[in-house]
């Protein structure tokens, strides 16, 4: 397919540009800073900008388009990460107006070009546990994607914003536009670093609901979303299949969650449900901190 990315250049977006690339797709990245990788392009532009998002959007995607003579191809996919990325990054107010406003001229772009297929980066920070002042605790376990979103936080209000902005574009033209609530990401470098600490001190990991999402399993998501037409609007939880810390499920219940009724008439694996993504698209993430520690 010819993808046009939105944020390739960041944590995320570069870990699933060279997922896609290995599935043999052309990507062209849409970003403020340069992804610098030989086989990809990257477009200096500012989602905030909607005439820059359609010019990027009619563009060729490398200089090897113009030789056909044939002119500029359509895009089949739009994948959008490009995001003020958490809270405390800008002033809340910034963070809210790009990632609204940036959403919106992304997604209409698309669909006003025919694109059929939007997969965007929502994020666990919606069920508001994540970016609470003090501690939220989910109404129920495991959190699958029916559980309330009113989170505290600007950048999180942003996301359920883009949500509810999704929704009504594919109501409007009926395309696919899936929507990933993705858990913190975790590049293979970070199990080394960062995951010691977890597993001496799971309070790390309270607010993350105890999951985190390989960075390239989350490329592989993309690529399942890609693959899978006829959805419509759709949510999914984006996560691994354990937790991240040394702990068991039921260790973590009893700990952190007696109080919060379980859904489940199992004890699961990871209380951040993944099980919709596995069940309508056949994700099936392959990474775990188990490999590197
Ligand atoms: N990293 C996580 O743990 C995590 C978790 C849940 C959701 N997400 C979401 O995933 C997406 C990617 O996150 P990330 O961690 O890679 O963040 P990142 O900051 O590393 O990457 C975001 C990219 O977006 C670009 N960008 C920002 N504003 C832009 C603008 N106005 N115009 C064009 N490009 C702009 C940045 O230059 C950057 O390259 C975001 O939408 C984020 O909200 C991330």
């Amino acid at each position: 397919m010819r993808i046009l990315f939105t944020g390739g250049s960041g944590k995320a977006g570069q870990y699933s540009i060279r997922y896609l690339l290995e599935q043999g797709h052309t990507i062209l990245n849409l970003d403020q800073v340069i992804f610098d990788h030989p086989n990809v392009m990257t477009r200096l532009a500012d989602i905030t900008d909607a005439g820059q998002v359609y010019d990027v959007m009619s563009s060729y995607a490398h200089y090897g388009e113009l030789t056909p003579g044939t002119g500029v191809p359509k895009f089949d996919a739009v994948v959008h990460f490009a995001a003020v990325p958490r809270l405390l990054q800008t002033s809340d107010n910034e963070c809210y107006r790009v990632n609204t406003l940036g959403t919106y001229n992304v997604i209409d772009a698309a669909v006003k070009m025919g694109v059929r297929k939007v997969i965007f980066a929502s994020s666990e920070t919606t069920y508001g546990v994540c970016f609470a002042d003090g501690e939220v605790k989910p109404e129920y376990l495991p959190i699958d994607e029916d559980h309330p979103t009113v989170p505290d936080d600007s950048y999180a209000m942003s996301k359920v914003v883009n949500e509810a902005t999704a929704k009504s574009f594919q109501k409007r033209t009926g395309f696919d536009i899936y929507g990933l609530r993705i858990n913190n990401v975790i590049e293979p470098h970070e199990y080394k670093e960062n995951f010691p600490a977890y597993l001496q001190d799971p309070d790390l990991r309270r607010r993350n609901i105890f999951s985190y999402i390989d960075a390239r399993d989350l490329g592989q998501m993309v690529q399942k979303c890609l693959e899978t037409d006829g959805l419509g609007y759709q949510i999914f939880n984006v996560s691994n299949d354990d937790h991240s810390v040394g702990l068991s499920s039921a260790e973590i219940m009893n700990r952190y969650y007696s109080d919060v009724p379980l859904r489940s008439d199992h004890m699961p694996e990871s209380f951040y449900s993944n099980e919709k993504a596995k069940r309508l698209l056949g994700f099936m993430p392959e990474h775990s901190w188990r490999d590197y520690i």
